[in-house]
C-alpha cells in the first residue's frame, strides 16, 4: 500500500459514525437543555493566540502544537483546543455587548503533537462547552452538571469527579514560590525533567508519573492551603452546591491542569475503564484569559472533553450502536430494460425523504436481494419486464414479511411503505 494516514490521525469509518452520532445527538440535546449556544471557530489560529493564551511554559505549546508559517511567514497553529479560540470570537465579535454571559459549546478537531497510544492521538476530538460573563459558583457547578449529565445519561459508570482549586493570580504565585521551595530541596532524588521544571514551571512537576518524584509529590502542599479568602469563599460555594446536587467529587489537592490560563475552579472527571489515558474530560476557571486577550475583566468557565475517550469506554459497552442507518427501500431490476424505470422511481422516491438503494454493479436477482438483506432495507420491489408491462409491482415489508400490490407510481410506493 503506498499512502498511509499520517501518525496520530485516523479515519473514522462508516461502521463506527453510528457511535458518533449517539454522543453527538446526546450533546446536541443537552446544549438545548441547558441553554448553550453552538460556535464553530476556524481549525488555525494565529501561534501567538495560543502562546498567550495557554502559556509558553506549558507542554501543550511548548512541545505539542503543530505551527508552520504561511505563504507570508505568518506563524499559524492548527488549534490543540478550542477555548483560546472562543475567548478570541467572544472578544473579536463584541458578543459580549449583547448579553454579558454567553453560554457556548463546540464540538470539533484537535491537533497534538503527543506519543499516540491508546486513547491519545494527534488529531482528536473535543465536545467543550465555555461560559464566559460570570463569577458566579453555581456557573462552575452547572458546567460540572453538564459534564456528569452527559456521561451519566449515555449509560457511564466507574466514574470521579476530582476537584481542586488553585486560586487567583495571587494565590497561584505564592503557591508557585511554596512549591519551588518544597522541590528544591529535594531534587537530587528526583527525574531529570522534573528538575528542569522546578526552574521553570514547578507546577508542572505534580503531574509527573515516575515514582522517584511521586514520592516527593504526595507531601506536596496543597493549592488550597493557599487560598485567599475570596477565593476560599468561591470554593467553598462550588463544594456547597455539588453537595446540594447530589455531584460525587473527590478534592484532589495536587490537580493544576495543564494549562495557564485557570484559576480557582479546576476539575476532571475520570473513567476507571480506560487506563493510562483516563482523564474523560477536565475543564474549570479562565477568570483571566479575556483580560489577557485585551478585553475587559470577564471571569469564565468551561471544560472540554476527548470524544475518542468517550466512544471507546461505549465501545467496552458493546452496544449495537454502530449499526448503519437502515433504508427504507431496496429497489431490485431484473433485465437491463427495466434500468431507466429504477432509475427515475429511485431519484423521485429519494426527492420525497425515502432513504432507499438500487444496484449499480449489474448484480443478478438473487446477488441483489442477497444485498437488500445485507443492508437491512425495511422494504424491496422489483421491477422487471412484467411489471413495466402491467405497470403494478409487488412491495414486501421485511419485517412482517407483506406482500402488497403497487402501481409504479413514486407517490403510490411512498404510501405503500407507510401504510
Ligand atoms: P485538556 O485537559 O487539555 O483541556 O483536554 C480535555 C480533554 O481532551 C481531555 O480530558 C481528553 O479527554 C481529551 N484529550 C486531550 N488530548 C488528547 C489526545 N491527544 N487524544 C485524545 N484525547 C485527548 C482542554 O483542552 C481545555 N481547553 C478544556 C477547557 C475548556 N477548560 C476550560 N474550558
Amino acid at each position: 500500500m503506498k499512502y498511509r494516514s499520517v501518525r496520530g490521525m485516523h479515519d473514522i469509518l462508516p461502521e463506527a459514525i453510528g457511535r458518533w452520532k449517539v454522543v453527538e445527538e446526546k450533546i446536541k440535546e443537552l446544549m438545548i437543555r441547558y441553554r448553550y449556544h453552538e460556535i464553530r471557530p476556524p481549525l488555525l489560529e494565529y501561534t501567538e493566540l495560543f502562546k498567550r493564551g495557554i502559556g509558553e511554559d506549558s507542554d501543550l505549546v511548548g512541545k505539542e502544537m503543530y505551527t508552520f508559517p504561511d505563504k507570508r511567514g505568518r506563524s499559524l497553529t492548527l488549534r490543540p483546543e478550542a477555548t483560546a479560540s472562543v475567548v478570541r470570537a467572544y472578544l473579536e465579535h463584541g458578543i459580549y455587548a449583547k448579553e454579558p454571559l454567553q453560554k457556548l459549546y463546540y464540538l470539533g478537531p484537535m491537533f497534538r503533537y503527543e506519543k499516540p497510544q491508546k486513547g491519545r492521538s494527534r488529531q482528536f476530538h473535543q465536545y467543550g462547552v465555555e461560559a464566559i460573563g460570570s463569577i458566579d459558583p453555581a456557573l462552575d457547578v452547572e458546567v460540572i452538571d453538564i459534564a456528569w449529565a452527559l456521561l451519566e445519561e449515555l449509560g457511564l459508570s466507574g466514574l470521579s469527579l476530582r476537584l481542586n482549586s488553585i486560586g487567583c493570580q495571587a494565590d497561584h504565585k505564592r503557591y508557585r514560590q511554596e512549591l519551588k521551595d518544597y522541590f528544591t530541596t529535594r531534587l537530587e532524588s528526583m527525574c531529570e525533567n522534573c528538575q528542569q521544571r522546578c526552574r521553570t514551571n514547578p507546577l508542572r512537576i505534580l503531574d509527573c508519573k515516575k515514582e522517584e518524584c511521586q514520592l516527593h509529590i504526595q507531601s506536596a502542599p496543597a493549592s488550597v492551603d493557599y487560598l485567599c479568602s475570596d477565593c476560599s469563599r468561591h470554593f467553598t460555594a462550588v463544594r456547597n452546591y455539588l453537595e446540594q446536587l447530589n455531584l460525587a467529587y473527590v478534592i484532589d489537592p495536587h490537580l493544576v491542569r495543564g494549562l495557564d490560563y485557570y484559576t480557582r475552579t479546576v476539575f476532571e472527571l475520570i473513567s476507571s475503564h480506560l487506563g493510562a489515558q483516563d482523564s474523560l474530560l477536565g475543564g474549570g476557571r479562565y477568570d483571566n484569559l479575556v483580560e489577557i486577550f485585551g478585553g475587559p475583566s470577564t471571569p469564565a468557565v468551561g471544560f472540554a472533553g476527548g470524544m475518542e475517550r468517550l466512544i471507546l469506554v461505549l465501545q467496552k459497552r458493546k452496544e449495537r450502536t454502530n449499526v448503519m442507518v437502515r433504508p427504507d427501500l431496496f429497489i431490485a431490476a431484473l433485465g437491463d430494460e427495466s434500468r431507466p424505470l429504477v432509475i427515475s422511481l429511485a431519484q423521485q422516491l429519494r426527492r420525497k425523504d425515502i432513504s432507499l438503494d438500487i444496484d449499480y454493479r449489474s448484480r443478478s436477482l438473487r446477488k441483489q436481494m442477497t444485498y437488500a438483506n445485507q443492508i437491512n432495507a425495511r422494504n424491496i420491489i422489483v421491477i422487471g419486464p412484467d411489471e413495466i408491462a402491467s405497470g403494478t409491482g409487488r412491495i414486501k415489508d421485511m419485517d412482517s414479511g407483506l406482500e402488497r400490490k403497487v402501481s409504479l407510481k413514486p407517490a403510490e410506493i411512498q404510501a405503500a411503505m407507510e401504510k
